[in-house]
C-alpha cells in the first residue's frame, strides 16, 4: 500500500521551498527576503516592497523608478471590460465581481497567458499589479452606482486607488497625503504571508500549468471566506455588533463556549502563537491615523482595545496563545479612511496580489515545480456489489 501522513488542514507539511517571507510564529516575526516588516512598513512603501518580493533585492532609485513607471503605465484595463463589469448584479459584493473580472482577464489579455514564455509572465505579473487596485476600485464603484473612475498616472499606487474610489464628476476630490501613506501602509502589511491558504491555492492552481489569471482569481475567491481575508470585513461588523464596552464580557463568553460557533474574529492565528507583528504596526496606525483625521473618542476602536484587553487576560485566550492578528485593527483604519466593510477584504486581494504572483513566478521558475496532487484517508465503504433498482 502506499504509504503517506495524515495531516488535515497541512498543520505541518511543507508544500515547498521559498526564498520569499520567513515566519517564526513563536516569536512572531515576519521577514520578506530578510527584511522585517516593521522596517519595511515605517520606511520602505508597497511599490517598493512589491519589487523586494518579487526580485528578492532593494532596487536602487533608478530601477525602482523604472519600475513604478511601468506598474504606473499598465493601470488601465482593456475597455471592453467595462462592458463585462457591467454584466453584474448592480449589488454584487465587490469580491464575488473580482473573481470573475480577475478570471476574464485571461479572455483579455491572452497575449500574457502563455506561462512557459518568460516575457510573457513578466508582462502578467506588470499587469496583475497595476490592475488590480482599478479592477477592485470599478468593482466599488460600480457596486455603489457610481460611474467607474480612471486611473491617474500623476498619482501613488495607493493615492491613485483612493482616487478611483472616492473621486466623483460632481465635485473636485483631492487625495489627503496622510490618508494615502495609511492606504499604503495597509497595503504593504498585507503583501505577503507564505504559504497561507489563498496563496497555496495559487500554487496549486498554477501547479497544472492554467494561465496567472486564472490562478489569481482562484486565490482570491479563496481569501474571501471569514477564516481567510473576510476577517476584516466581519472583525468590524463585530466590534460594531459590540457596541460597547459592557457588553464585550458576554461576546468574550460565547467565543469559549464549545457549543457556540462563535470566534472572536481578528484574534488567532495558524502560525504566530506570541503575536503578529503586522497586528502591532497596525494597532499604532489605527491610533495615528485617527489622530491626524481628528477623530476622537472613536467607539469601535475604544471597543477593540478594551476587547484585545480583557481577551489577553483571559487563560482561555492565553493557553490557546490567540492574540489580534492583522485584520483587528485594519478595519477600524479602512472605515476612517472611507471605505464600507465590502471593500475591506477586496484591498487584502489588492494588497495580497504581489504576493501571489511572487510564489507564483517562483513556483513556475522551478525545474522540480510539479502537480500538487494531495493523497487522503478513504473512510468510506468498502468494495460491494451494484443492486439494480428494483431490488432496492
Ligand atoms: N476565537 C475563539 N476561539 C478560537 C479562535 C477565536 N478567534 N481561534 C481559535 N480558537 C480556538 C479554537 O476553537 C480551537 O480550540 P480547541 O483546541 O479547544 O478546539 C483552538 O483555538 C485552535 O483553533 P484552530 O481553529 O484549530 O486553529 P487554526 O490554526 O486552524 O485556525 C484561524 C486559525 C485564524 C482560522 C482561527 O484562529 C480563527 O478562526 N480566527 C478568527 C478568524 C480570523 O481572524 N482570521 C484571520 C487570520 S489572519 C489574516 C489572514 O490570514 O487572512
Amino acid at each position: 500500500a502506499d504509504v503517506f501522513t495524515y495531516d488535515p488542514g497541512f498543520t505541518s507539511t511543507a508544500s515547498c521551498d521559498s526564498t520569499i517571507t520567513f515566519i517564526d510564529g513563536a516569536k512572531g516575526e515576519l521577514l520578506h527576503r530578510g527584511y522585517p516588516i516593521d522596517q519595511l512598513a515605517s520606511k520602505s512603501h508597497y511599490l517598493e516592497v512589491c519589487f523586494l518580493l518579487l526580485y528578492g533585492y532593494l532596487p536602487s532609485a533608478a530601477v525602482l523608478e523604472k519600475f513604478e513607471t511601468t506598474i504606473t503605465r499598465h493601470t488601465m484595463i482593456h475597455e471592453q471590460m467595462h462592458y463585462f463589469f457591467r454584466g453584474f448584479r448592480r449589488d454584487a459584493h465587490p469580491m464575488a465581481t473580482m473573481v470573475g473580472v480577475v478570471g476574464a482577464m485571461s479572455a483579455f489579455y491572452h497575449d500574457s497567458t502563455d506561462i512557459a514564455d518568460e516575457m510573457q509572465r513578466e508582462i502578467a505579473t506588470h499587469r496583475l499589479i497595476a490592475k488590480m487596485p482599478t479592477i477592485a476600485a470599478m468593482a466599488y464603484k460600480y457596486s455603489v452606482g457610481q460611474p467607474f473612475v480612471y486611473p491617474r498616472n500623476d498619482l501613488s499606487y495607493a493615492a491613485n486607488f483612493l482616487n478611483m474610489c472616492f473621486a466623483v464628476p460632481a465635485e473636485e476630490y483631492h487625495v489627503d497625503p496622510i490618508v494615502a501613506r495609511a492606504m499604503d501602509r495597509i497595503f504593504t502589511l498585507h503583501a505577503d504571508h507564505e504559504q497561507n491558504a489563498s496563496t497555496s491555492t495559487v500554487r496549486l492552481a498554477s501547479s497544472s500549468g492554467a494561465n496567472p489569471f486564472a490562478c489569481i482569481a482562484a486565490g482570491i475567491a479563496c481569501l474571501w471566506g471569514p477564516a481567510h481575508g473576510g476577517a476584516n470585513q466581519a472583525c468590524l461588523e463585530m466590534l460594531k455588533q459590540i457596541g460597547t464596552p459592557d457588553r464585550i464580557p458576554e461576546y468574550i463568553a460565547r467565543a469559549k463556549d464549545k457549543d457556540d460557533p462563535f470566534r472572536l474574529m481578528g484574534f488567532g492565528h495558524r502560525v504566530y502563537k506570541n503575536f503578529d507583528p503586522r497586528a502591532t504596526v497596525m494597532k499604532q496606525s489605527a491610533d495615528e491615523v485617527l489622530d491626524l483625521l481628528g477623530i476622537e473618542d472613536n467607539p469601535t476602536l475604544q471597543v477593540a482595545k478594551e476587547l484585545e484587553r480583557q481577551a489577553l487576560e483571559d487563560p482561555y485566550f492565553h493557553d490557546k496563545k490567540l492574540f489580534p492578528n492583522v485584520d483587528f485593527y485594519s478595519g477600524i483604519i479602512l472605515e476612517a479612511i472611507g471605505f464600507p466593510t465590502s471593500m475591506f477584504t477586496p484591498i487584502f486581494a489588492v494588497s495580497r496580489t504581489v504576493g501571489w504572483v511572487s510564489q507564483w513566478k517562483e513556483m513556475i521558475a522551478d525545474p522540480q515545480n510539479k502537480i500538487g496532487r494531495p493523497r487522503q484517508l478513504y473512510l468510506g465503504e468498502t468494495e460491494r456489489d451494484y443492486v439494480d433498482i428494483e431490488n432496492r
